[in-house]
């Protein structure tokens, strides 16, 4: 059994509760954020705090812990829970007030703060890697201020089960006729040495996995180009792949059933997730 956090507390998941009234639950009025591990240490906590606090910030929400007590929770976290490869989920909500409604509680709320371990052994080492995954495509249908972390994630969510349904891994959803994201990860091609993602905007999260990958890419002498793409460009590329704190970097080998190239995952995802996965952990804390 897991120990968790929960508003200051340290206690068996199974005794951890939230109020039903919780702004969280009823209105999706709650941030996160989710930092992997390996080696039992944090991966790039400094990138996740500094966007919990933009998230907060762009909706007017407390922030309920300093980033001192934030890293001392995760730290404590992997030690009771013996977390060597893995993630930490943290959500915060604007807290429970003491009946629904639509208007922002009193500022002096209690806010909720909540976060455990998910113990992945295996991640770095992941066979799912070397094989590649295969996308569809959707239509983009979620809200325009996407690079607020926010808990609301349920079209997201519906994204993966039509991924699943059509046999595949995930979803690329795409907006005026150009890819967006992935469910919950940033998308990307490559055509020869130039690496290409949308560039950021409210239009998708900005990913603090694809701020160190393309800064990695920079210095290993690869072009990034931050500009639009659509499904056609994509198909035709000669690989694609993608990044997020609990897939790192991951090869794309097809896409709305057409292989990309040789349908394996070529040689520029690979090599980023090694540097990517190498850099990281000598950064670890
Ligand atoms: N998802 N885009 C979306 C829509 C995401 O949900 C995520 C992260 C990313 C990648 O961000 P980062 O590199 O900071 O993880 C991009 C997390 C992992 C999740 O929801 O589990």
């Amino acid at each position: 059994m897991r120990t968790v956090y929960v508003n200051g507390d340290y206690l068996p998941e199974n005794e951890a509760k939230v109020s039903i009234f919780d702004r969280g639950f009823l209105m999706a009025d709650g941030v996160y954020e989710v930092t992997s591990v390996l080696d039992g240490k944090l991966i790039d906590f400094d990138g996740h705090a500094v966007r919990l606090q933009r998230s907060l910030d762009e909706l007017d929400m407390a922030n309920p812990i300093s980033k001192e007590d934030l890293l001392e929770v995760h730290r404590e976290l992997v030690r009771l829970n013996g977390i060597e490869e893995g993630m930490i989920y943290l959500q915060i909500t604007r807290g429970a007030p003491s009946d629904r409604d639509f208007a922002f509680p009193d500022p002096e709320t209690p806010q909720t703060i909540v976060l455990f371990t998910q113990n992945k052994p295996g991640l770095a080492d992941n066979p799912a890697a070397k094989k590649g995954m295969k996308v569809i495509s959707i239509e983009d249908i979620r809200w325009g201020r996407r690079d607020i972390k926010t808990v609301q994630l349920l079209y997201p969510s519906m994204g993966k089960m039509m991924a699943k349904k059509a046999g595949v891994d995930d979803a690329w959803m795409v907006q005026d006729g150009f890819v967006t994201e992935g469910t919950s990860n940033n998308a990307y091609i490559v055509k020869g040495n130039k690496i290409i993602t949308r560039e950021a905007s409210p239009d998708i999260l900005k990913g603090i996995t694809r701020t160190a990958v393309l800064r990695f890419a920079q210095e290993a002498q690869m072009e990034v180009e931050e500009r639009n793409f659509t499904i056609e460009e994509a198909r035709e590329a000669d690989e694609a792949f993608i990044t997020s704190a609990s897939t790192f970097v991951m090869p794309v080998v097809e896409i709305d059933g057409v292989a990309l190239g040789d349908g394996t995952p070529g040689h520029v995802a690979p090599r980023l997730r090694e540097i990517y996965l190498d850099e990281s952990r000598k950064a670890a804390g």
